[in-house]
């Protein structure tokens, strides 16, 4: 069986097989990497406990899949280019040999300051490319990486830091955001002092700022990085040592740091990257997320590595210095795959094809779209303007906690339907169950997705918590892993993600727990109360419509719905600003005590007809005053 799929035939075959014997289909797919030692059993599994173990027994090291594999063939190959955000500055260019020296010198610097394997290392960051040299160095020497993406607030990042007690932070002075520069450094220095775990922050000098270096605990980088040897050996890991840690938001308190493991995470990154994007190569690959983000892990970093490809990052945003960035980021480095998110696309849509116009285009292959339901629409547009209808278009859908793109079609070839995730990677097998969590069966119909065997890169538990691993995800249906997500089986056997049906709303791809921000809300000490739903939002698919209560003396006006924005942005960081704050003496309530969210969430969208049954509120008469002051 061949590693990369390029029939629908063998697509077939290879599914068939995926279900029939799993360990013999995955330790087919696992020869094709480099291990230090073979496993001894391929799969160890029951979803009770939850324990899952892959390729148990084995030794390996991804960062020696990642780059030393390649050096033999492809050591002058580019390996990552680098796009700054100001599109006069200079790219830069990384062949496999150059990165695997970065990489060791990277390693090097962290080891000289203490980092050892098994360390937690927090790295918040702009898109550079020591981003990428510091993931892969803290999995050169099997530390465990937990990026925190840079628009996190410094709160945001001290939670994470403690609920992991990293040690080590590597950081830089400052970021540039579209004409904007932005602090970086001194957002983790206000972060740190609530974290006493950390011991040493290492700087790397991006913006040449002046920056305030605490003795004995930061350094710069390219200080230490001239004392260091560039080469490193790679640490051999187990398959099931932790490779890294990744915080994201479910439908109940802080975010939970998501732990993937080197054996199984590896094996599936690379072979989800072959198989549904279809690499060829010497192509040049994009994909458009930040590596703050799984996205930019599994299809910025590891899959595209493992596979030997030319992997592109971009510092910049989609509309700096205008709408037509990305296009002209496209042409200027013949850009074979493009893989981005429907909020990008919708937005870039909304600006008009003019600023698609002036580029052709010609580089284009297959275009990929991930991180939320895309819509008819904008998937017609991206089909029509940007892949000229010769581009596969993939909707691939995955998440944090699947290491890797579960469903999606295979580029080229297994069948496309707009705004359908299409059919299952091989492997995968998804499953749609009642609210008793029966099976339902057959097709055309809809249902909660789960997922029903173990894949390589399923989590394997939450950081520092595993029974809230198992009640989250594996709890709510026997047996089952449960994603959240509500989806449709069509005619064909075809899935369609509908959206979450727990209480995460996703903002421009952006995962946020309701309860979350109601808490971060709440400390604004002007508020009693605060309630936050969901509703359609025409760019960002959906937006945040909060309702507050504020103490009795304070007044609804314009300068305290901004205070309420600061307290979001300053809890959690500017991706998280609220798009509607609706002011409200009470919130519909149960007898006990239970808010009514249906109802908040319908006023929301605008639908006030079908409210529902509301005799077992509270306080009924509250539905007309929230109905009245609706945004
Ligand atoms: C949603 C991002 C529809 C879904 C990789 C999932 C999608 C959540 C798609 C995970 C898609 C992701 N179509 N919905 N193609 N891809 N989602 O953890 O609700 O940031 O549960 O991972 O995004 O978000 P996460």
């Amino acid at each position: 069986m061949k590693f990369q799929l390029s029939t629908i035939e063998a697509y077939n075959e290879a599914y068939a097989l995926s279900l029939e014997n799993p360990s013999l289909f995955w330790s087919t797919i696992a020869e094709h990497y480099v291990w230090q030692k073979k496993w001894d059993t391929v799969l160890e599994w029951n979803f009770d406990e939850p324990r899952v173990e892959w390729f148990k027994g084995a030794k390996l090291n991804i960062t020696e899949n990642c780059i030393d594999r390649h050096i033999a063939e492809r050591g002058d190959q580019t390996a990552l280019i680098w796009e700054p955000n100001d599109p006069q500055a200079a790219y830069k260019k990384f062949t496999y040999r150059q990165l695997l020296r970065e990489v060791s010198i990277m390693a090097n610097v962290l080891k000289s300051i203490g980092v050892q394997k098994g360390d937690r290392v927090c790295i918040y960051m702009p898109m550079i490319p020591e981003l990428a040299f510091a993931v892969l160095a803290c999995a050169r020497i099997g530390a465990i990486h937990s990026v925190v993406f840079a628009g996190f607030s410094a709160s945001s990042i001290a939670d994470r830091i403690n609920d992991s007690s990293c040690a080590f932070v590597i950081t830089t002075d400052g970021m540039y955001r579209g004409a904007k520069q932005m602090p970086v450094k001194s957002v983790v220095d206000e972060a740190v002092v609530h974290c006493p775990s950390v011991q040493k922050i290492a700087v790397i000098n991006h913006l040449n700022w002046p920056t305030d270096m605490q003795s004995g605990r930061d350094i710069w980088y390219h200080e230490a990085a001239s004392h260091v040897a560039d080469s490193c050996p790679a640490e051999p890991m187990d398959a099931e040592d932790p490779l890294f840690i990744l915080y994201t938001s479910g439908s109940t308190g802080k975010p939970k740091g998501v732990v993937h493991t080197c054996g199984g995470y590896m094996v599936y990154a690379g072979y989800s990257f072959a198989n549904v994007f279809q690499y060829r190569d010497k192509e040049v690959f994009w994909c458009t997320a930040d590596i703050g983000w799984v996205t930019g892990h599994s299809y910025i970093l590891y899959g595209p590595l493992l596979n030997g490809a030319t992997t592109m990052m971009f510092e910049g945003i989609p509309t700096y210095p205008d709408a037509g960035r990305f296009w002209q980021v496209i042409d200027k480095h013949h850009v074979n795959v493009f893989y981005t998110a429907p909020t990008a696309i919708r937005s870039l849509m909304a600006s008009g094809i003019d600023h698609v116009l002036p580029y052709n285009l010609h580089s284009l292959r297959v275009l990929g779209s991930v991180g939320e339901p895309i819509n008819e629409e904008a998937w017609q547009w991206y089909h029509t303007h940007i892949g000229k209808e010769r581009c596969p278009v993939v909707d691939t859908w995955w998440q944090t906690e699947t290491g890797g793109i579960m469903i999606s079609a295979l580029a080229g070839i297994t069948p496309l339907k707009p705004a359908h995730a299409g059919l299952p990677l091989p492997g995968i097998q998804p499953i749609l169950v009642d609210a008793e969590g029966k099976e339902i069966v057959g097709n055309d119909v809809e249902g909660y997705l789960c997922i029903r065997h173990p894949w390589p890169s399923i989590l394997r538990t939450t950081y520092g918590d595993h029974e809230r691993c198992r009640i989250n995800y594996f709890a709510t249906y026997k047996q089952l892993y449960f994603t959240g997500d509500g989806a449709r089986r069509d005619a064909d056997g075809h899935y369609r993600i509908i959206g979450r049906v727990d209480d995460v709303i996703n903002v421009s791809g952006h995962r946020f727990g309701t309860a979350e921000i109601e808490n971060a809300i709440n400390q604004n000490k002007a508020v009693i109360e605060s309630a936050v739903v969901g509703y359609p939002h025409d760019i960002k698919g959906q937006g945040i419509y909060a309702y507050v209560i504020l103490a009795d003396h304070r007044e609804a006006s314009d300068a305290m719905r901004d205070a309420i924005i600061e307290t979001l942005v300053e809890q959690i960081g500017r991706i998280a600003k609220p798009d509607k704050i609706q002011f409200v003496s009470g919130l519909p309530k149960t007898r006990s005590g239970k808010i009514m969210r249906r109802i908040l969430r319908k006023v929301a969208e605008g639908e006030f007809q079908s409210l529902g049954d509301t005799t077992t509120l509270l306080d009924p008469l509250i539905v007309e005053e929230i109905k009245a002051g609706a945004l």
